[in-house]
């Protein structure tokens, strides 16, 4: 049996294991000779590889072809991202094993950043560490909800609301109804034909799916503007993104409901870690530079640098804005989801952070790849074989996401 590229299957080729989309539905049966029409059909619903009968040679000459030492380092290097990490766990020795395996040959700092401490003001001495105080006594004031984020929350309550509605508001802001239509017409959906109305997207994919995707993307501006001395806009948002997508593939694979809000809750988890770039960047550079130096994860020091967390800046926020309570519940206990009010809802977010992590998609300013909750883990009934294809489908996924944001940079 081996693994094969939708890209490099070859006709005739037999499927050693049965095809699904990401909703778990039968796509094509073990046994199949592959044709042209087959391949078509994978391409179609998103599905990046498959398992096929006997060995692929292809891929084998690849895996030779790579360098033994250049192995070496690499696994040294993610073995250091994962020191926080308690590698006797099967999940977290597959994981390092998949991280190993993507790294190699790339830069293994790819999505790490790199910024030198003395640009960090680390010799900043805070006059007062305690920044969840300023934001109580409005000494600083938090941004405002964007008005479309507004409109979105208030007609997806409303269960009177209609696909028009939803569409109303979108075709407001022409960029975010853009976008839309580039992600339902990519490998994120896998429609087989095109889709070109929101209003048309709306039908098919449903008003809470469409109205959380544009909320969700509509939020992320906030996220502009935060300096680029202390963290890439870019590969913020690109982790955000990455861990959307995980989540929601994660929770689809449970079965569980609500695909669409463990999307934005991913997307939108280290929201109170941008309110700190942002509003804080004297507080965020200590942090940041304390982290460097003790070697410890950014939420560790965030306590004794900030006097709290970003996942409690993250909850003030959230209810100032009075976004549903899921996204308080799943954004607040990322960290700590077996201590959440819904625990399974959290314990995907927490797991898609930690791959989004371990892979380098983006990053929030966390070097290190934060330790998996083994209670939330054994919870969520996950299999750790099942890491190497979300893995896949997500990075393909992302692709949509990629295209954007690199607009957004020229
Ligand atoms: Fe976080
Ligand atoms: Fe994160």
């Amino acid at each position: 049996m081996a693994i094969v590229h939708t890209d490099n299957i070859k006709d005739n080729m037999i499927l050693s294991e049965e095809v699904k989309d990401i909703k778990g539905r039968l796509l094509l049966k073990k046994g199949q000779q592959m044709g042209p029409s087959h391949i078509r059909i994978l391409k179609m619903w998103g599905v990046t590889e498959v398992n096929v009968a006997g060995e692929e040679e292809g891929e084998k000459e690849t895996e030779s072809a790579i360098d033994q030492k250049q192995i070496e380092k690499t696994r040294e290097d993610v073995r250091q991202n994962f020191r926080h990490v308690d590698l006797n766990h099967p999940a977290a020795r597959e994981l390092f094993r998949l991280a190993v395996q993507f790294r190699t040959g790339e830069d293994s700092s790819k999505g790490i950043i790199a910024i030198p401490s003395s640009k960090l003001g680390d010799s900043v001495q805070l006059t007062s560490p305690d920044i969840r105080k300023k934001i109580m006594l409005q000494e600083v004031k938090l941004p405002e909800i964007p008005s479309i984020v507004f409109e979105l929350n208030d007609i997806m309550a409303d269960p009177l609301a209609s696909a028009d509605d939803i569409a109303r508001i979108v075709s407001k802001s022409p960029s975010l109804a853009t976008l839309l239509l580039k992600i339902v017409n990519s490998a994120f959906y896998g429609f087989p034909s095109k889709i070109d109305s929101i209003s048309r997207a709306v039908t098919i994919i449903g008003t809470r799916e469409i109205g959380s995707l544009a909320l969700g993307i509509s939020v992320i501006t906030i996220f502009e503007g935060i300096p680029e001395k202390l963290m890439d806009m870019f590969a913020f948002m690109r982790h955000g993104f990455a861990c959307g997508i995980i989540s929601r593939i994660l929770s689809a694979q449970k079965d569980m409901p609500q695909t669409e809000q463990l999307f934005v809750s991913g997307l939108l988890h280290d929201i109170g870690r941008a309110i700190i770039y942002k509003y804080f960047p004297d507080h965020a550079g200590v942090l940041l530079s304390r982290s460097i130096k003790s070697g410890n994860l950014l939420y560790q020091e965030e306590v004794s640098c900030l006097g709290c967390g970003h996942t409690g800046i993250g909850r003030i926020l959230l209810k100032k804005w009075k976004l549903p309570f899921n996204l308080e519940n799943n954004i607040s206990c990322h960290h700590n989801p077996s201590a959440a009010p819904n625990p399974a809802q959290a314990s995907i977010v927490h797991v898609a952070d930690i791959i989004a992590n371990a892979m380098g998609l983006g990053s929030s300013g966390e070097r290190l790849v934060p330790p998996l909750d083994t209670n939330a883990w054994d919870s969520l009934g996950l299999s750790p074989s099942c890491f190497d294809v979300v893995i896949r489908q997500a990075i393909n996924q992302l692709s949509a996401f990629d295209s954007f944001l690199r607009q957004k940079k020229e």
